[in-house]
């Protein structure tokens, strides 16, 4: 009881003017955002906007040069946040070798490591895979791998960096799948993509961020009906290869 908890009390995560400019160049411009700790957000927005930027800074990994992360309850969640990116990065070992490795920081026993690995092999239809070298699986399987390896971690906050910018149709409904399911075990999902029929399927909540700002932060039903802010209506017309009218 006292680790849930815990776990709650992350969320809302307050992002409050951040800025970041790399050697003097506006990549973040001032990003006002807060991340309730329910659902799957998607943030769109024109190549070099700063979409991966923003991810890497709620995982940690670039700091901002002025403004702040404020996560309830806590300053930095250790071992509750997970990152994969377009192209992940995986052990010249095997499957399962893969997956363990993104378990040792929780200094687990090895039964309860071999015992999460199946589990989360299972889940995403890798078990068949698990003695062979990850160097062999196609691009949807590393993919589903990267996710099974952040998967059982268990994370509170999964961050998903164009997970399927580089699969095909089937392969990149599979990562859906699985990403779901993740939302449904209780991780909140704060995901990046180009493809808007994906933003359309799969998310509760549209980030919009255009040169360094968020431009919107809509249920996703509303911001695909009808965008507030005119920079995500000219993306979305863009965007779609046919005309798109908001009714104005
Ligand atoms: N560490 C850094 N130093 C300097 N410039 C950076 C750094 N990281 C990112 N940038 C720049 O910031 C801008 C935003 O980058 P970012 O990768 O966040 O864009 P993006 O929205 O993810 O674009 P894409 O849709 O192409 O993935 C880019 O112009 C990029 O070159
Ligand atoms: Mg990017």
């Amino acid at each position: 009881m006292g680790n849930v908890q815990i776990r709650l009390s992350m969320f809302p995560i307050n992002l409050n003017q951040l800025r970041f400019t790399p050697n003097g160049r506006a990549v973040l411009t001032g990003v006002d955002l807060e991340l309730g700790g329910e659902g799957i957000s998607v943030i769109l927005g024109p190549n070099g906007s700063g979409k991966s930027v923003l991810i890497r800074m709620l995982a940690g990994l670039e700091m901002p040069d002025a403004g702040s992360i404020h996560w309830q309850g806590s300053n930095a969640p250790e071992g509750q946040i997970a990152i994969v990116f377009q192209h992940p990065m995986l052990l010249r070992s095997t499957v399962t070798a893969n997956v363990a490795l993104g378990l040792r920081p929780l200094g687990l026993s090895r039964c309860e490591t071999v015992k999460r690995v199946n589990e989360v092999l299972g889940r995403v239809g890798l078990t068949h895979r698990a003695k062979d070298s990850a160097r062999f699986l196609s691009g949807g399987e590393r993919q589903r791998l990267a996710l099974a390896r952040a998967w059982a971690v268990r994370p509170r906050l999964l961050l998903l960096d164009e997970p399927t910018a580089a699969l095909d149709p089937t392969a990149t409904e599979a990562v859906e799948q699985i990403v779901r399911e993740i939302r449904t075990d209780g991780a909140k999902i704060v995901m990046s993509t180009h493809n808007l029929g994906q933003a359309l399927r799969i998310s509760d909540d549209i980030i919009f961020i255009e040169a360094g700002r968020v431009r919107e932060h809509t249920p996703s039903a509303r911001f695909f009906s009808r965008p507030h802010s005119n920079e995500a209506r000219l993306f979305m017309q863009g965007e779609l290869p046919w005309r798109i009218s908001f009714g104005d």
